[in-house]
C-alpha cells in the first residue's frame, strides 16, 4: 500500500522525484531482507533516466543451483482519464468480495508491476523470518538469506516507457548480470482464477511516432480547403493504407522473419479451451468482434502473429464545439507487436521507409522512435521452469498452464540477445485486472498465490542442485 501511494510514473517527467522515491522504497525493502542493495543512476548523462534498483543475495555455501536473476518493474502507467477511476489512482483500497470479483487491491500499479513485486519482496521476507536455509536447517538469526539461493534482482523505472536506457544498463553491468543462469519475471497473467499460469513467450514491440507536417500555420478551412494539402486528410488516408482487407499488414517483408505457427503448438493452445467470445463479451463487445488477421484464431493472433495498432491520433480542434480550420500538423502513436524472429529495428525502418514513399505532395514528416524490445519465446524444459511448474503446483494446488502472452517486457529480449538469459515468466494477474487502465486492480488471493509461489520456487531452486555453478564458499 506505501509503494502504491508513490506515483512513480515513469513518462512524465513531474514525477521524477516519485520514480526516486519508489526505488528508495524497494531498495529498503531489499536490504531489510538481509540483501546487499545499490540504487544506480541510468541514462546518458547519468541520472537522466530514473535509477534501476540492483540487489544481491550471494548465497549459502553449498548452494549449486541456479543463479537466479528476478526482474521486476516499479514504475506504472499514467493513471489519467482520472475522472474514470473510482477512488484516486494513488490511494489504494481494499475493495471487498462482489459478485465475480473477489477481495483486491485498487491502485495504479496494483498488479502491474508493484503488487506482484510485493509477492515476490514477501517470499524473502518469509524466508529471512523463518531463518530457513537451503538444506532445511535453521540458521542463527538474521544470518540466512532467501533459502541460501544465489539470487541478484533487479528492480527497473522505465519499463512502461519503453526502457530506453536498460540496453546501456544491461551493457555497463554485462559482467555483473552475465553471472546470472536464468532470469524470473513475475509481470504475466494467468488464464483465470486460481489457475497458475507460466508464460513461455511474450511478443516484442517497436512504438514509434509520425508526425506529418503540412502549412507553416492553421488556416481557414472555408478559404484553404481544396487549395492545399490538409495533413489530418493526408495522414489518415497514408495510415489506412496498413492493413489490407484480410488485417494483414501491407509493408513489405513485414512477415519475413515469422517463425510460423507449429501445428502441436496450434493444437496445444486449442486444449486451454479459451473462449474468445466470453472474454469479448467482458469487455462489452459482441462475437462477431473476433476479428483480426485472417486464418488465426483470436489466440494465435495475440500469442503468435505480428500486429500494427495506432495507439493515439491527434490533430486540428479537438476542444468543445466546432472550429472550421485546417491544422498545419497531425500525428500519431503507432506501434508493431512482434513475435519471434523479427527485429525491432527492422522493422521500424521498413514502416519509416514506407511512409516516406507515400509522403503527401508538398508535405514532411518527422519520425520518432520510442523504444520498443525483443519477443522473447524460451524454451519449455529448462531446469528452472521446471522448477517454477512445482513451485506453482505446490503454491496453487493445480499444475500451471503453459501460455503466451501478447504483451511486451523489453528486458527479456534485451537478457537473451546481450547475455543469452532465458526467462521464466511466472505471473499472476487476471485478464479483468485492468492494466493500463482506470481502477486497475489486484485480487489478494492472486497475490497470496504470488507469495507462495515464489516461496515455495526459491525452495525449489535451493534443491536443485543441478545449476552451471557453485556459490564461491
Ligand atoms: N506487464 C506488462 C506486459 C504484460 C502484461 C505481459 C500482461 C504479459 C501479460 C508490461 O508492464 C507492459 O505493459 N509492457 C509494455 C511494454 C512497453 C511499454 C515497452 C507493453 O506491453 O505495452
Ligand atoms: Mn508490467
Ligand atoms: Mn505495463
Amino acid at each position: 500500500m506505501d509503494w502504491l501511494r508513490i506515483p512513480s510514473v515513469s513518462t512524465q517527467p513531474k514525477h521524477k522525484g516519485d520514480c526516486e522515491r519508489a526505488a528508495a522504497w524497494a531498495a529498503d525493502r531489499l536490504r531489510e531482507c538481509g540483501l546487499s542493495v545499490e540504487v544506480l543512476p541510468t541514462g546518458e548523462p547519468p541520472g537522466s533516466g530514473h535509477p534501476v534498483v540492483l540487489a544481491e543475495a550471494p548465497g549459502a555455501a553449498g548452494y549449486r543451483g541456479p543463479h537466479v536473476l528476478f526482474y521486476g518493474h516499479y514504475d506504472v502507467q499514467p493513471p489519467e482519464p482520472l475522472e474514470l477511476w473510482e477512488s484516486p489512482p494513488f490511494e489504494p483500497v481494499i475493495r471487498p468480495a462482489s459478485g465475480e470479483v473477489g477481495e483486491r487491491i485498487v491502485a495504479r500499479g496494483a498488479v502491474d508491476d508493484k503488487g506482484q513485486v510485493a509477492a515476490f519482496l514477501e517470499a524473502l521476507r518469509a524466508w529471512r523470518e523463518n531463518g530457513k536455509l537451503a538444506n532445511g536447517q535453521m540458521s542463527k538469526s538474521g544470518e540466512s538469506v532467501a533459502a541460501g539461493v544465489r539470487l541478484t534482482v533487479l528492480l527497473e523505472g522505465e519499463e512502461e516507457s519503453g526502457s530506453v536506457n536498460l540496453e546501456r544498463f544491461v551493457e555497463q553491468h554485462a559482467e555483473r548480470l552475465g553471472r546470472c543462469d536464468v532470469c524470473v519475471i513475475s509481470d504475466t497473467g494467468m488464464l483465470g482464477r486460481g489457475r497458475p499460469a507460466i508464460t513461455y513467450g511474450i511478443r516484442g514491440l517497436t512504438y514509434t511516432e509520425v508526425i506529418l507536417h503540412g502549412p507553416n500555420q492553421d488556416l481557414h478551412s472555408g478559404l484553404w480547403g481544396g487549395r492545399c494539402p490538409n495533413p489530418i486528410n493526408e495522414l489518415v488516408k497514408v495510415l489506412a493504407g496498413l492493413w489490407d482487407k484480410d488485417r494483414r499488414v501491407t509493408i513489405p517483408g513485414f512477415y519475413d522473419d515469422v517463425r510460423e505457427l507449429t501445428a502441436e503448438e496450434r493444437e496445444g493452445w486449442r486444449r486451454l479451451g479459451f473462449d474468445a467470445a466470453d472474454a469479448l463479451r467482458k469487455i462489452g463487445l459482441p462475437p462477431e468482434a473476433d476479428v483480426g488477421e485472417a486464418g488465426f484464431t483470436a489466440m494465435e493472433r495475440e500469442w503468435g502473429r505480428p500486429t500494427c495498432d495506432i495507439n493515439g491520433i491527434v490533430g486540428g480542434y479537438t476542444g468543445e464545439g466546432a472550429k472550421t480550420v485546417i491544422a498545419s500538423h497531425a500525428s500519431a502513436k503507432v506501434s508493431f507487436r512482434l513475435v519471434a524472429d523479427q527485429d525491432p529495428a527492422k522493422v521500424t525502418a521498413s514502416f519509416f521507409a514506407w511512409m516516406r514513399e507515400r509522403t503527401p505532395p508538398g508535405c514532411r514528416w518527422e519520425f520518432i522512435e520510442h523504444g520498443g524490445g525483443f519477443p522473447a519465446t524460451v524454451p519449455t524444459d529448462s531446469p528452472t521452469l521446471r522448477a517454477a511448474r512445482r513451485a506453482l503446483e505446490r503454491a496453487a494446488g493445480r499444475a500451471p498452464d503453459l501460455i503466451k502472452s501478447g504483451g511486451s517486457i523489453p528486458v527479456a529480449g534485451l537478457l537473451k540477445q546481450r547475455l543469452g538469459l532465458d526467462t521464466v515468466f511466472m505471473g499472476f494477474g487476471l485478464d479483468d485486472d485492468r492494466v493500463h487502465s482506470p481502477n486497475e486492480k489486484f485480487e489478494l488471493e492472486c497475490f497470496r498465490m504470488g507469495a507462495r509461489a515464489h516461496v515455495a520456487l526459491l525452495d525449489e531452486l535451493a534443491r536443485m542442485g543441478e545449476g552451471t555453478r557453485a556459490a564461491p564458499a
